[in-house]
């Protein structure tokens, strides 16, 4: 592993200067400028293939993110909106208000599975609800664009991963930075030795608002009536209708996965897609319910603690330490940043920012004289110099992460090819979000087999 890392370390020295020289000679393929002690590089936007054919496709799950979803997925030349299932009228009023009043609606994603006009479904359901509508969509024919995370408990998983190897079905779990050029340039950095050798990552989500503690708005006419609630709580405990489990979802463990489902999960895709990661193999979590205090059944502060073991010809045993803080003072910021000897960088899904030091010489008078006394010779002492920093930033333009992510779905059913996401892909990434909200709900540590995808008993 080790041998395999260092041979790659100064490849990132050559290419950078390989990079600069073509700038300097006046190529276009990069555009570099520097300010103080920041190099900047643009990332090359992509090309896009265009399409002769239309794919037809149903959306299942019209609230926020499917509407989002849809929006983004009509860009990508050759698709066609055809139908639309929620459970809610007014989401079913908005999308025909939207998209037309021929599209078809329907409350029942059976009725969308049984059209034969149909060849995709995006699936942007509350999560309970994603394991049971793919594997019906893509035994039915249909390729599937899963919505995030792709399974609501750790069982689930297995059964969406076969589903999608016996019908030989696209199925794309909708995690969009694993797309987007932020996070294949970190890809590229990492392989290139950029941060000399992995052993540290970390990521977190903070925010401050009502929306972005999951307090949504609750539509005037919720009732009953314009809602299917017998549907919404069919696969799980039955209740009487309650407008705000219904429209909070996220609030409550019968529907939602937590903060670690709804946000940590995207920290796994892109860390995994980066480093090549099957996952960590130990997991344990610790939060609390702080500040709001709606009667949600989750925490609104979560830690997590990952322990990543050595992945031969992929990356070295690291750590991961993840947070959210629903009541962050400072609130609106996300990261992801992969720390290694030689240096760490801040990853999105448009830019990365690399930062690496310029040399390193100890002043620690206790480490001085250890080496004096053991006779070894001190090298002249250094100055500390600031880190050297580098900005990668896509060029304007770019169509961006979710563009990215929908264009490899419809390019993947076009040529029979690969996804970003599959189901493997999406329950490793799942598995460990899952996995930090049982550790936080039993309070233990949790052992898991990445690679197999498996709890071990401990
Ligand atoms: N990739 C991302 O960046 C991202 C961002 C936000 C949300 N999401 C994911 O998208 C999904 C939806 O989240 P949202 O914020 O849009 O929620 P939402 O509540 O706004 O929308 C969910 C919609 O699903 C409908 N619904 C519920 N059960 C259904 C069923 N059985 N059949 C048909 N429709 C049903 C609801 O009526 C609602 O309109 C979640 O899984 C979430 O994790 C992903």
């Amino acid at each position: 592993m080790k041998n395999n890392h260092e041979s790659s370390r100064r490849g990132f020295i050559k290419k950078l200067a390989t990079t600069t020289a073509a700038v300097a000679a006046g190529s276009t393929v990069f555009a570099v400028s520097q300010d103080s002690d920041t190099k900047h590089f643009a990332i090359q936007k992509r090309s896009y293939i265009g399409a002769n054919d239309s794919i037809n496709m149903a959306l299942i799950g019209a609230g926020g993110m499917g509407t989002g979803d849809t929006i983004t997925a009509l860009k990508v030349p050759g698709t066609k909106l055809v139908g639309v299932c929620d459970l809610y009228e007014g989401r079913l009023k908005d999308a025909k208000n939207r998209w037309g009043q021929d599209i078809f609606t329907t409350r029942s994603y059976q009725e969308i599975l049984n059209r034969s006009d149909i060849d995709a479904v995006i699936v942007a359901t509350p999560d309970h609800w994603h394991q049971q509508i793919s594997i019906d969509a893509m035994r039915a024919g249909k390729h599937v664009y899963c919505e995030k995370p792709m399974v609501h408990s750790i069982g689930e998983g297995p059964a969406v991963i076969k589903a999608q190897k016996e019908t030989g079905k696209v199925f794309q779990v909708g995690s969009q930075g694993v797309s987007s050029l932020g996070n294949e340039k970190a890809k590229e950095l990492l392989k290139d030795g950029a941060i000399g050798e992995l052993n540290f990552a970390e990521g977190f989500w903070a925010r401050h608002s009502p929306g972005g503690a999951w307090q949504y708005p609750i539509p005037a006419d919720a009732s009953a009536a314009t809602v299917d609630w017998d549907t919404f709580v069919s696969n799980t405990k039955k209740r009487s209708f309650d407008a705000l489990r219904f429209f909070r979802w996220r609030n409550y463990r019968d529907y939602g996965t937590g903060m670690s489902g709804d946000l940590f999960v995207h920290l796994f895709s892109s860390l995994h897609f980066i480093t090549d990661s099957f996952g960590p193999n130990k997991i344990y979590s610790s939060g609390g319910l702080r500040y709001w205090k709606d009667g949600r059944e989750v925490p609104d502060v979560l830690l997590g603690i990952f322990d990543y073991p050595d992945q031969t010809q992929a990356h070295p045993a690291f750590n991961l330490s993840l947070r959210c803080n629903f009541a962050d003072g400072t609130s609106g910021n996300t990261i992801l940043k992969l720390v290694g000897s030689e240096g760490a960088m801040d990853i999105g899904w448009d830019s990365v920012t690399l930062r690496r030091n310029k040399n390193f010489s100890s002043d620690d008078p206790f480490f001085i004289e250890k080496m004096k006394q053991a006779g070894t010779p001190l090298s002249d002492r250094k100055r500390i110099l600031p880190q050297e920093e580098y900005t990668f930033a896509a060029e304007k333009g770019y169509m961006g992460g979710p563009y990215d992510h929908f264009f490899n779905f419809f390019h993947a059913i076009r040529t029979n090819g690969k996804v970003a996401e599959d189901a493997i892909f999406g329950y490793r990434a799942a598995a460990p979000a899952l996995l930090c909200n049982d550790s936080y709900n039993n309070d233990t540590a949790i052992l898991w087999n990445p690679e197999k995808m498996q709890l071990i008993k401990k």
